[in-house]
C-alpha cells in the first residue's frame, strides 16, 4: 500500500490494535470505508479560502460543490437553515463561537471540565478561561446538572454567552431549561452536541435546534464521520463585506466571518468531502437504528456493571456513555485505564463530581458504546463486555491474567470486524 515502509508498519499496527481490542472511549468511533476513502483524495491538495461562490482562489468550482453538498446535508439532518462545515475540529469551532459572539474580557459561562464539561467551555488554562471572564457551573452531588444552581450563577455573573453541552455527562440535557436561564440574563446560548449528535439524529437525545442560538458538533464521535466540526444556526448570512451587528439574526454571518477570516485559512476539502459522506450515511434509516442500538447497549452495559458492584455517576446512563467511580474497587482511574488497556479494553481515566483525587490520577473512568456498536455488538455482547471489565479491574495487578483476557477478547473480536 505505502512506499514508506516505516509509516505503513505503524498504520498497520494501529489498525491491528483497534481490531484486536474493544475501543470504549466514548468520543471515538470507527468510520466507514467510504468516509476513509474520501479522506485520502486529491481534494486535500486544493486551497479554497472563503465560501462557495466567494473564494480567494481559482479552480474552486469542484470543491464549491463538495462544500455545498456537505452544508445541505448538515442542514437537512439537523433541521437548520445555516451550516458552516469548515472548522478543522471541535475546539477551533468553539473558538469561532466565542470570537463571533463575545469580546475578550466578557463574562462567559460553561460546565466545569471536572464535572463533565469540555475545556473549551471556560477552563482556566484554555483560551476560553484565559481571554474571557469564565464562570463555571458544576453538578449536584450525584452528578446531575443542577439547573437551579446554574440559574443562580447566571443571575450573579450575568454572562453574555452560555455554553451548554458536555464531554463526560451520561444524562439528557434540558435545552429548554438552559434557554430560560440564558433568556433571564439576555445571554447567547450555544449547544455543544459533539458527543451526542449521532443520538440527536437517531432521536435518542432531544435536539437543541430551534431552542438554542447556535449549535456546534464535532463530526467524529457518535456522528461517525472524519475528524472535523460543524457550526449550525438558523437564519441566512448577509453581505459578507459588511460587519454584522451582534444579534441572533446575524449569527450565520457572525459565525462565517469568525471561521474565516477570523480564525482559519483554507478549509480541508478532503475532510469536507468525508463529512459529506458521513452526513449522507447519517441520513439513512440504518443510522437511526445504529443510534438506537448505541443507547440500548449503553443501558445494558450500565445495568450489568451496576450488578457487578460498580458505582456509576448518576446511577446509570441515558446516552452513549457512563462514568464509573472506582473508589469502592480500591483502584484509581489511572490504574483502571492501565489494567483495562492491558486487557485490550481502551477507556480513559476521568474525574467524578467533587473528585477527592487529582485530575491526573482521578477516581473514575469514562467509557461508552459508539465504536462497539459500529462493529455490530448488541445487548448480549455488552453483558460479556461487563464481565471482562470486571475481571480486568479485579485482577488489575496480575499482568498474566490481563494478557489472557486480552487474548480472549482478541478471539472474540474476530466476529465483529471493523467496517469494511
Ligand atoms: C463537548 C466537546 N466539545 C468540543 C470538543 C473538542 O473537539 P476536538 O477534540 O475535535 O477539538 C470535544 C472533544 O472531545 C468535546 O467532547
Amino acid at each position: 500500500m505505502f512506499k514508506d515502509k516505516e509509516i505503513e508498519k505503524l498504520i498497520k499496527a494501529e489498525q491491528k490494535r483497534q481490531a484486536d481490542g474493544l475501543e470504549m472511549i466514548p468520543s471515538e468511533n470507527h468510520t466507514s470505508e467510504q468516509v476513509l476513502a474520501a479522506m485520502g483524495t486529491r481534494l486535500s491538495d486544493k486551497y479554497s479560502e472563503g465560501y462557495p461562490g466567494m473564494r480567494y482562489y481559482g479552480g474552486c468550482e469542484v470543491v464549491d460543490k463538495v462544500e455545498n453538498l456537505a452544508r445541505d446535508r448538515a442542514k437537512e439532518l439537523f433541521g437548520v437553515t445555516h451550516a458552516n462545515v469548515q472548522p478543522h475540529s471541535g475546539s477551533p469551532a468553539n473558538q469561532a463561537i466565542y470570537y463571533a459572539l463575545v469580546d475578550p474580557g466578557d463574562t462567559v459561562m460553561g460546565m466545569s471540565l471536572y464535572f463533565g464539561g469540555h475545556m473549551t467551555h471556560g477552563l482556566k488554562v484554555n483560551f476560553s478561561g484565559t481571554y474571557y471572564n469564565s464562570v463555571q457551573y458544576t453538578t449536584d452531588k450525584e452528578g446531575f446538572m443542577d439547573y437551579e444552581a446554574i440559574y443562580e450563577l447566571a443571575q450573579e455573573h450575568k454572562p453574555k454567552l452560555i455554553m451548554s453541552g458536555t464531554t463526560a455527562y451520561p444524562r439528557i440535557i434540558d435545552w429548554k431549561k438552559m434557554r430560560e436561564i440564558a433568556d433571564s440574563v439576555g445571554a447567547f446560548l450555544a449547544a455543544d452536541i459533539s458527543h451526542i449528535s449521532g443520538l440527536v439524529v437517531s432521536g435518542d437525545h432531544p435536539s437543541p435546534a430551534g431552542i438554542v442560538d447556535v449549535i456546534m458538533t464535532t463530526t467524529h464521535k457518535t456522528l461517525r464521520g472524519p475528524r472535523g466540526a460543524m457550526i449550525l444556526a438558523n437564519g441566512n448570512p448577509s453581505n459578507p463585506l459588511k460587519k454584522p451587528e451582534r444579534t441572533v439574526e446575524n449569527i450565520p454571518s457572525l459565525i462565517d466571518r469568525a471561521v474565516i477570516p477570523g480564525l482559519q485559512g483554507g478549509p480541508h476539502n478532503h475532510q469536507t468531502a468525508a463529512i459529506a459522506v458521513a452526513l449522507g450515511e447519517a441520513l439513512t434509516p440504518d443510522f437511526k437504528k445504529y443510534g438506537n442500538q448505541v443507547a440500548k447497549n449503553a443501558k445494558v452495559l450500565s445495568e450489568e456493571l451496576t450488578k457487578l458492584g460498580f458505582n456509576l455517576v448518576t446511577g446509570g446512563t441515558d446516552n452513549h456513555l457512563m462514568v464509573v467511580d472506582l473508589n469502592n474497587k480500591n483502584i484509581s482511574g489511572k490504574e483502571g485505564e492501565r489494567a483495562l488497556g492491558l486487557a485490550g479494553i481502551t477507556v480513559n481515566k476521568n474525574t467524578i463530581p467533587f473528585d477527592p483525587r487529582s485530575p491526573f490520577d482521578p477516581s473514575g473512568i469514562r467509557l461508552g458504546t459508539p465504536a462497539l456498536t459500529t462493529r455490530g455488538m448488541k445487548q448480549k455482547e455488552m453483558k460479556q463486555v461487563a464481565q471482562w471489565i470486571n475481571m480486568a479491574v479485579e485482577n488489575n495487578k496480575d499482568e498474566k491474567k490481563l494478557a489472557q483476557l486480552h487474548a480472549e477478547i482478541t478471539a472474540f473480536t474476530k466476529d465483529f470486524p471493523l467496517p469494511s
